[in-house]
């Protein structure tokens, strides 16, 4: 293999699961696009939050509550600008899921009727698909897939005949797919569809922890992201939408904290970004995620890119030296996210990943929560190994040399 590049980050130490040793072992993590690991300032944050500044928000007089409203507030302030968006159209949500289900129901059940179409790609998460599956269901439209190539890409040429047919409201689509890695062409896809007046829904849960996202600059009329996949803490999810959209569009959940008065039979919406956030929400997961974007920010979002390219273009010559190993997806790492899927001839994905993990190596298995793209695969699971801004050229190596024993455990 090269030399190690430049790009190593060499920020492991950050992140205290590492002094973790199973088996004896050091920890290889290769899961990191299921969920990241966190480094000790969020961990801090989130304890300096709970243990001084906890309070419920919008609703205290007292200084401890208004140091919570600050806290939560300058959060969302904080997370809007690490992606270039506006803090009034930036909504905290559970999850990324919880975000795309929130422009599903709101704005699809207002806008989608009979005889519209939904245009997905077939290389969508569950939770970019299924609201659409039920909300196309629902009101009697049409769900239509953007077929995936060989190469596991998308074709703009496919798109514009899609968006030729001239009833597509809404496409919906991942900026980088959590199985193939494909880095989808996503400003020149909105764009497209944006001159054919069709709404855009970004699903930006594996583009934002390791690339430079500028929502502004995308133009998406809806981009949803999830904190714990970008060193954050579960619970947080993030919804950037366009302003006039939001105006427009009904609450979602109902309840406390989303209303601005309430009479015995009718009451009036919050504005903007609180219509959209019912009940008390992850106050301290807000707090934590922003100081995980202050992290991410500090390292530089162009050198994280730039690391786990390289650490994707060793993964990808890695696998390639254990016989009987097809990784799917773009061949280059240039024109992928930091995650290669495989199969390996003779064995089955969950053996492939329990065989890894007596190394102390953590890969994934099974269909990713994309059932039907593993369809028009047609594979049934892939092994998953994904990176993160802690990996080093050593996990790799770990996890070949893990393949490679493993084979022979099988008698390949
Ligand atoms: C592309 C993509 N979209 C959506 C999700 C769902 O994320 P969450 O469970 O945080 O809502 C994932 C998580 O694996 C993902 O990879």
């Amino acid at each position: 293999m090269p030399p190690v590049a430049e790009s190593a980050l060499e920020v492991r130490a950050d992140f205290p699961i590492f002094t973790q040793r199973p088996g004896g072992q050091p920890l290889v993590y290769l899961d990191s696009a299921s969920t990241s690991q966190k480094p000790q300032v969020v961990i801090d944050a989130l304890a300096e939050h709970l243990g001084a500044r906890n309070a419920n928000v919008h609703r205290g007089v007292y200084p401890l509550a208004q140091e919570a409203d600050a806290a939560f507030e300058g959060a969302r302030a904080r997370v809007a600008a690490f992606t270039s968006a506006d803090a009034k159209t930036t909504i905290f949500t559970k999850n990324v899921t919880e975000a795309l289900n929130l422009v599903a129901y709101s704005w699809g059940r207002a806008n989608v009727r009979e005889g519209d179409a939904v245009l997905v790609t077939q290389m969508e998460h569950h939770a970019n698909l299924v609201p659409w599956q039920v909300l196309c269901a629902e009101r009697g439209a049409q769900l239509r897939y953007l077929e995936i190539d060989e190469r596991g890409e998308l074709s703009l040429q496919a798109l514009d005949a899609e968006l030729a047919r001239g009833d597509v409201r809404l496409l919906a689509f991942a900026h980088v797919s959590n199985v193939l890695g494909t880095i989808n062409p996503a400003a020149e896809m909105i764009s497209r569809a944006r001159a054919a007046g069709v709404v855009t829904v970004v699903d930006g849960a594996q583009a934002v922890p390791q690339m430079p996202v500028d929502v502004a600059a995308l133009g998406a009329d809806f981009y949803a992201w999830t904190s714990h996949k970008a060193l954050g803490p579960t619970g947080a999810g993030v919804l950037h939408g366009r302003r006039e959209l939001l105006e427009e569009m009904p609450p979602f959940l109902t309840g406390g904290d989303m209303i601005g008065s309430v009479d015995l039979y009718e009451s009036t919406w919050n504005e903007l970004p609180w219509k959209f956030e019912a009940g008390t929400p992850a106050i301290a997961e807000a707090v934590g995620l922003a100081a995980a974007v202050d992290y991410l920010d500090a390292l530089g979002m162009q050198r994280v890119r730039e690391h786990e390219r390289t650490l994707t273009a060793r993964l990808l010559e890695g696998l390639a030296t254990v016989p009987g190993l097809r990784v799917i997806g773009p061949p280059e790492a240039e024109r992928r996210g930091g995650l290669a899927s495989f199969t390996v001839d003779g064995m089955h994905p969950h053996d492939v990943a329990e065989l890894v993990a007596r190394r102390g190596v953590c890969v994934r298995a099974g269909h990713h929560c994309a059932q039907p793209l593993m369809r028009c695969l047609g594979l049934g699971a892939t092994a998953r190994a994904s990176v993160g801004v802690y990996n080093e050229p050593a996990d790799v190596e770990a996890l070949v040399d893990a393949l490679l024993a493993g084979r022979e455990v099988f008698g390949l």
